[in-house]
């Protein structure tokens, strides 16, 4: 089964002669233990098209089965769900709570869940550790590089285990060095055969660790390769 069948996916912004179709009819699947990078130039639709897979931003027309599961079927709450459990989202300017500790911020997903508060930042620390920042959890993100600021951003999005984990544009504001270390870290570390990556990047430096680059330009997929920008 695809992790991610979306079919006709389209969405339209403003009416009249300000309409502008942002994604359009737009066909993907990606599968469990596959890093798809999206690529294309600014306004061809890549957030636009990650919101509405990741169960944010809701469809025109066309469906997105996640598992097999028609996610824009189910109820608000139960999208509320499939956003907390099957998708981890990490945006391009980390959006980490600045007056919360790097652990509190990890152990938000789990403290959504309901999870003990201790147990929660417990959990944090252990992904903390995974991302090589052991240690770190008592200090505000402030303190943090923004390499470091991107892994707790990370962390934040795979405590809860997700199987779908999004990635905008992760590099964007990172040096060459360090966006190539934290993409490497993801493909190594937080890939595996039950979980699949989408990473949106206009980055050419990280092209190497794609399984699969997904070209969109003006709404539309317009090829697909790997190695190839
Ligand atoms: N909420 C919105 N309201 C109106 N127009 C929007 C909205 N979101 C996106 N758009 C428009 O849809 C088009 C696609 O935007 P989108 O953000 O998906 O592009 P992108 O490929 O992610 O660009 P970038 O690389 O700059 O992040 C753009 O023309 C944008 O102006
Ligand atoms: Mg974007």
């Amino acid at each position: 089964m695809e992790a991610i069948a979306a079919v006709g996916l389209t969405k339209g912004f403003g009416d009249g002669e300000t309409r502008k179709v942002a994604v359009n009819a737009v066909d993907f699947t990606a599968h469990f233990g596959e890093m798809v990078f999206i690529v294309g130039p600014s306004g061809s639709g890549k957030t636009t098209f990650l919101s509405m897979i990741s169960g944010i931003l809701r469809p025109d027309a066309g469906t997105v089965r996640v598992k097999g599961q028609d996610i824009w079927a189910l109820t608000n709450d139960q999208l509320a769900d499939f956003r907390l459990n099957t998708i981890g989202f990490v945006f391009q300017d980390y959006h980490l709570f600045p007056r919360l500790t790097t652990a509190e911020n990890i152990a938000i997903p789990l403290i959504l869940k309901k999870q003990d508060w201790n147990e929660s930042i417990a959990a944090a620390e252990k992904f903390l550790e995974v991302v090589g920042l052991k240690g770190r959890g008592a200090v505000l993100p402030v303190k943090l590089s923004g390499g470091e600021q991107q892994r707790v951003a990370i962390a934040r999005a795979i405590v809860g285990g997700p199987e779908i984990l999004i990635l905008d544009e992760p590099t964007a504001s990172l040096d060459g060095d360090t966006g190539k270390m934290i993409i490497a870290f993801v493909k190594e570390k937080i890939l595996n055969a039950e979980r699949c990556i989408l990473i949106v990047t206009h980055d050419a430096r990280i092209n190497e660790y794609a399984d699969r680059i997904v070209h969109m330009e003006d709404g539309r997929i317009t090829g697909t390769g790997k190695g190839t920008e």
